[in-house]
C-alpha cells in the first residue's frame, strides 16, 4: 500500500452502547490532541473511525456496508480505522474482508491510535487488539469539553458470561478504575460545563475501589463522593447487574439527593428456566424482591430494563412469564431485543433456536406491553412540578428539550439555554415524551 498524507480531519462514528459512545469521545479528544480536527458536516474526512458494536448480528453487518459507503467516486477511500467491539472480536477477519480498512483497534487499546495512524500513513496496515494490563486511561488527554450531560466510564468488562453475550470476550474481565482518577475526571467534566454525569460500566454496580481515606468502597461510596462536587447537579449510573445491587447502593437511592430516581436493571426474561439457561444467576423472584427494596428506599423511582425474546428453547408459556414480569414491574421504559446468536457464545449452539417469525411476533407483543407501561408511568407524572435539564433546542422555534429526574424527555416553550435547569409543570404525556409548562 502506498504512503498516504497525514490526515488533517477526522470523523468518529459510534454505533454501540453508552460506553462505546464514551470511547468515541475519548478517541476524538486524542485525535484533536494530535492536531487533527473534526470534519465539518458536509466535509469529506481524511480519517474515519468506525466505532463498532458486536452485541447483535445486524450491528456487525452494518460495519461492512459502512466501509463500502465510504468509498469515494474516484475509487479512493479515506483512511479507515475500525474500532470498538467488532474490531476486538473480528479484527483479522475485517482486515481480510475489507481491504479499504487500514487500521483495526480494540476497545482496550485505542490510546495507541496515534501510532497506528503513523503506520498507516507510511503505507502499512495496522492492527492492535491487545488487552494490555496497564489501562488506556493513563494515556488519554485530560477532558476539556463537555455538554450539560456527560458520560464517565468507571468500570469495564464483564465476568458474568451470560450464555448469549459477547461482552466478556470483547471487553475482557471486570476492571474498576481508581477512585482518585474518577473524581479527577468528574471535576474536569464539571469544570467544562457538565451538570449531570452518568457513570458507565458493563456492570457498573460491580465497581469497587479505595476512597481518599483508604477505605474500600462500592459504587455507592463513589456516588456519595461525587455528590460533594458543588457544581454537579445530577448523578446517574448504568448498566447494573441484579447480583451486584448492594444494600448500600439501594440505600443511596433514598439518601443522596443528587442521585436521580432512575434505575436500569435488566432482567432479560421472566422464566426461571430461561434465566438459568442464560446463566443469569438470579431468578424472577429474587429480581422482583430487589426492586421492592429499591422502591422502599425511593418510592418514586423510574425503573428500566432489558429483555431478550426468543432465547433458544423459549416456549410460549415461558414467554408469557416475560410478559408477566413486565406487567408486574410496570417499567417506565425498556429495551427489548430478539435473541441474536453470537459466534463463540454457548447459546449459539443450543438446541431449540426459535424461528424468526415467532421472535418477531413475541417482540411485538412485549413492546406493546412496554409501551403501555411507559405511557402509564408518564401519565402518572402529569401535574408534577419538576426540573428539566435542558439538552438541546426542540424542533419548533422557541422549543427546548431536556430530561426530568426520571429520565423522561420533556419539551417546553420559553426562554432557556442548553445547560439550564428549568422548573416546569408536566402537562401532557405520551409513551416517549412529555410536555412541560415553565413555572414563573
Ligand atoms: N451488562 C449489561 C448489558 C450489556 S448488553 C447487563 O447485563 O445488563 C445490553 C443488552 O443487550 C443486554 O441486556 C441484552 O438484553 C442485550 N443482548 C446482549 N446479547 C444479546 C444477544 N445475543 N441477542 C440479543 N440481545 C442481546
Ligand atoms: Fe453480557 Fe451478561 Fe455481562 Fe451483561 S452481565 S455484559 S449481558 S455477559
Ligand atoms: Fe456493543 Fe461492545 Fe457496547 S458489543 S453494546 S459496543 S460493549
Amino acid at each position: 500500500m502506498r504512503p498516504t498524507p497525514r490526515p488533517q480531519t477526522y470523523r468518529v462514528k459510534s454505533f454501540g452502547c453508552q460506553m462505546n459512545v464514551y470511547d468515541g469521545e475519548r478517541m476524538a479528544e486524542l485525535l484533536g490532541e494530535q492536531g487533527i480536527r473534526p470534519a465539518g458536516d458536509d466535509e469529506d474526512a481524511d480519517l474515519v473511525v468506525l466505532n463498532t458494536c458486536h452485541i447483535r448480528e445486524k450491528a456487525a453487518e452494518k460495519v461492512y456496508s459502512d466501509i463500502g459507503r465510504l468509498r469515494r467516486e474516484d475509487g479512493t477511500s479515506p483512511l479507515i480505522a475500525v474500532a470498538g467491539c467488532v474490531a476486538q472480536a473480528e479484527g483479522e477477519e475485517i482486515m481480510a474482508r475489507a481491504p479499504a480498512v487500514r487500521m483495526v483497534v480494540g476497545p482496550q487499546s485505542y490510546h495507541r491510535l496515534p501510532e497506528l495512524i503513523a503506520e498507516a500513513t507510511e503505507g502499512r496496515r495496522a492492527i492492535d487488539t491487545e488487552m494490555p494490563a496497564e489501562t488506556k486511561f493513563g494515556h488519554l488527554p485530560a477532558r476539556r469539553r463537555a455538554g450539560p450531560t456527560a458520560f464517565l466510564t468507571v468500570q469495564e468488562g464483564c465476568d458474568k458470561f451470560c450464555t448469549y453475550c459477547v461482552v466478556p470476550y470483547t471487553r475482557g474481565a471486570e476492571v474498576s478504575r481508581p477512585h482518585a482518577d474518577l473524581i479527577a475526571e468528574a471535576e474536569r467534566l464539571v469544570g467544562a460545563g457538565a451538570k449531570e454525569i452518568t457513570l458507565l460500566g458493563q456492570n457498573v454496580n460491580a465497581w469497587s475501589g479505595e476512597d481518599a481515606a483508604g477505605h474500600q468502597v462500592g459504587l455507592d461510596g463513589l456516588i456519595r463522593d461525587l455528590a460533594k462536587l458543588p457544581d454537579l447537579a445530577r448523578i446517574r449510573y448504568t448498566t447494573s447487574h441484579p447480583n451486584d445491587m448492594s444494600a448500600g447502593l439501594i440505600a443511596a437511592h433514598g439518601e443522596v439527593e443528587k442521585l436521580m430516581p432512575f434505575l436500569h436493571l435488566p432482567v432479560q426474561s421472566g422464566s426461571n428456566r430461561v434465566l438459568k439457561a442464560m446463566n443469569r444467576s438470579h431468578s424472577a423472584e429474587s429480581y422482583l424482591r430487589l426492586l421492592e427494596q429499591v422502591r422502599a428506599a425511593r418510592p418514586d423511582i423510574a425503573l428500566s430494563g432489558d429483555f431478550i425474546v426468543g432465547f433458544p428453547g423459549e416456549s410460549e408459556a415461558e414467554f408469557a412469564e416475560t410478559l408477566g414480569i413486565a406487567d408486574t414491574v410496570g417499567y417506565a421504559q425498556c429495551f427489548s431485543f430478539k435473541y441474536s446468536p453470537r459466534p463463540g457464545t454457548p447459546a449459539a449452539d443450543m438446541a431449540g433456536q426459535i424461528a424468526p417469525e415467532v421472535m418477531d411476533e413475541r417482540l411485538q407483543r412485549l413492546q406493546a406491553a412496554i409501551s403501555r407501561h411507559a405511557l402509564a408511568f408518564n401519565q402518572a407524572s402529569l401535574g408534577r412540578e419538576t426540573t428539566v435539564l435542558v439538552e438541546r433546542k426542540g424542533r419548533h422555534a422557541g422549543q427546548w428539550l431536556g430530561k426530568s429526574p426520571w429520565l423522561q424527555s420533556v419539551h417546553f416553550e420559553g426562554a432557556a439555554a442548553v445547560g439550564d435547569m428549568v422548573r416546569v409543570r408536566l402537562v401532557q404525556a405520551g409513551p416517549n415524551s412529555l410536555h412541560g409548562e415553565v413555572l414563573g
